[in-house]
């Protein structure tokens, strides 16, 4: 999704943007653009493709003057991805430019409005005609805080933008509404992006803006004011610990390698202090402001934050007897939905940016239900929107592909499990303290076992990256993994791949089943063991090869056995994520494939 940074300040504006924009290159992007005054007005530089491209016509140029400016990574809308479409954009006076991350939804009848006052349009971009009814406005106002308040008090939509004026070059003017903008607050300079890495080799001090929000900065002062009636905002300013180097690659050759490793220290954080070594029982304190335990749960989210809410659905049921329903977000928002005030709503986002999760909320809210955020991303915009937080404590996450943050929403909706079922006596005691022990040792035993998995999956890519489908099947708290494992390999290698819940492959996929359309099982040392094995030999009688993912010392004959150590009753699964993970990256890898930033694809979906 687009990417934004402004800056005004004492340093050369066009490295700090370029730069910037390479620290959000993770949202993914199809073109790039800068806007900063140059010596003979207003200049902006746009590329199609990688910033490499934009840093190539930079080079060409003498752009190290302006110490303020505008900079944007595109993800297309509206209009294909080219290098009229891309931003900034500039006004048909030459005066303004400006950068948008989102969608205005009434732009058409705003850009008939316009032309029918004789304003032309560059390119096919809702954009264009935002930026152009700013300066409409802006030549009858006279003022640019003014200007803003009336046209966006006319939009419609998602939006954050940051405007840049000619006139005006030390001012850098923004606003969101439903699109995620930060500012970042330093000395003798101010930032304004889509998200904190792209500032925080500079400042540490941010400003979360809420939507609604409009922004004036310059380099040694910033204000906030209400969009509607421009009436002063007091912001706080949040300091940020974690440092920028948790967001590099720390040796590995793609972020999404480096993720995966770090695994068994996600569990860890996502414990601590909430199942210390001197704990019985689980602590989450940030639970106090809902109401107790709930009596039905709805849990909304998308891709593979959607999977994390299967998987939680079958402990939750299990553990706490709890009914829970799981709702992919897009669905959930717009089929008015039969919601009970004593449901709870679990929102699960990585970014707590998702537009559809974001709209489930709201949906919910408005109809009097309790939102618990489940997100990774401190003060987004899912955690500013529930009713309660439980961080999943993941660090960022950069490659586009989803691994350590999956695995911290499986460890945080483990630990509400165990929580809601000890708290209702619901479940049994013996469960409960042989899971809290596994637990416990939990990231120690991934941590012994990452690298015999990686070895086994890089030996398993060199197998089957020919392939051109793939199946998988899993029953049970599996079922959810074979939708995981479809979807990284589909995600990042491009080879075509279907997650079955095994029992079903009968009604279905078995007539797909042939030499060349192998299968790939999850199959450990459960009670839905026998009649997983009893579907893969229904494969194997159909010649389809097989790769198992299982237990040493099971009575499963494939070829393509994979054992991954014993862990207690669902911790299994904590053993099976990474497999399925280190496959899709060793085959995508092999075949080559841009691993972190797979093609079409965005890190953080913030438009429908
Ligand atoms: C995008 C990402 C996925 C992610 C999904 C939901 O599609 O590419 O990796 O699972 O959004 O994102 P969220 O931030 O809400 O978990």
């Amino acid at each position: 999704m687009c990417g934004i940074i402004g800056y005004c300040g004492h340093r050369p504006a066009v490295p700090v943007l370029v730069e910037g924009l390479r620290r959000l290159e993770y949202r993914g992007y199809d073109s790039a653009g800068v806007g900063f005054l140059h010596t003979d007005g207003l200049r902006v530089i746009k590329a199609k493709g990688k910033l490499c491209e934009l840093e190539k016509t930079l080079a060409r140029e003498n752009v190290l003057n302006a110490t303020s400016g505008i900079g944007h990574t595109r993800w297309a809308t509206h209009g294909e991805p080219n290098e009229a479409n891309a931003h900034p954009h500039v006004d048909h006076t030459g005066r303004l430019a400006m950068i948008h991350n989102g969608i205005i939804e009434n732009y058409q009848e705003i850009k008939q409005e316009l032309q029918a006052k004789g304003v032309t349009f560059q390119s096919d971009t809702d954009t264009e005609v935002l930026l152009n009814l700013i300066s409409h406005c802006l030549a009858e106002d006279g003022d640019m805080l003014q200007a803003m308040s009336r046209a966006l008090g006319r939009v419609e939509g998602a939006y954050a933008i940051a405007v840049f004026d000619a006139e005006n070059p030390g001012v850098v003017h923004a606003a969101r509404v439903a699109s995620p903008l930060v500012l970042g607050a330093g000395t003798g300079e101010n930032f304004l992006a889509s998200d904190i890495p792209a500032f925080l080799p500079y400042t540490r001090d941010v400003v979360f803006l809420e939507d609604g929000e409009l922004v004036r900065m310059d380099a040694s002062s910033w204000e906030v004011f209400r969009v509607e009636d421009l009436r002063p905002v007091e912001k706080m300013v949040d300091t940020i610990t974690w440092d920028v180097q948790a967001a590099q690659k720390g040796g590995h050759k793609h972020f999404m390698i480096k993720e995966i490793f770090e695994q068994p220290k996600v569990i860890q954080d996502c414990l601590c202090g909430r199942l210390g070594t001197d704990l019985d029982e689980v602590r989450l304190p940030e639970l106090d402001d809902l109401p107790g335990t709930p009596k039905r749960i709805h849990v909304v989210a998308c891709g593979t934050s959607y999977h994390a809410g299967l998987w939680g659905m079958y402990l939750l049921e299990q553990w706490a007897r709890i009914p829970v329903q799981v709702e992919i977000a897009s669905e959930f928002r717009y089929r008015n939905p039969i919601l009970d005030p004593d449901t709870l709503v679990i929102a699960i986002s990585q970014s707590g940016e998702t537009a559809d999760t974001l709209a489930g909320i709201k949906l919910a809210r408005s109809q009097g239900l309790k939102v618990l955020g489940l997100c990774n991303v401190v003060g987004s915009s899912v955690a500013r929107e529930s009713d309660a937080v439980l961080y999943t404590q993941a660090g960022p996450e950069i490659s586009v592909a989803s691994t350590k943050a999956m695995c911290s929403q499986l460890t945080a909706l483990l630990l509400l499990a165990l929580y809601w079922g000890h708290g209702n006596g619901n479940l049994d005691e013996k469960i409960h303290r042989d899971v809290v022990h596994g637990l416990r040792n939990l990231p120690d035993l991934l941590e012994s076992t990452l690298p015999a998995l990686r070895d086994k999956a890089h030996e398993l890519a060199r197998t089957f990256s020919d392939v051109n489908s793939f199946l998988y099947l899993g029953r049970g708290l599996h079922y959810p993994l074979a939708l995981e494992g479809a979807l990284k390999l589909k995600e990042i290698s491009y080879i075509h791949a279907e997650g079955y819940a095994a029992g079903e492959m009968k009604h279905g996929p078995i007539a797909l089943i042939d030499p060349k359309f192998p299968t790939f099982a999850i199959a450990p040392d459960d009670e839905l063991f026998p009649k997983v094995k009893s579907n893969l030999v229904e494969v194997q009688a159909r010649s389809g090869q097989i790769v198992a993912l299982t237990n040493v010392g099971l009575d499963l004959d494939v070829p393509h056995r994979w054992d991954v150590p014993r862990a207690t009753g669902p911790l299994s699964t904590f053993l099976a994520l990474p497999a399925l993970q280190l496959f899709a990256y060793e085959v995508a890898d092999y075949l080559g494939k841009d691993v972190d930033q797979p093609r079409n694809l965005a890190k953080s979906v913030t438009v429908e």
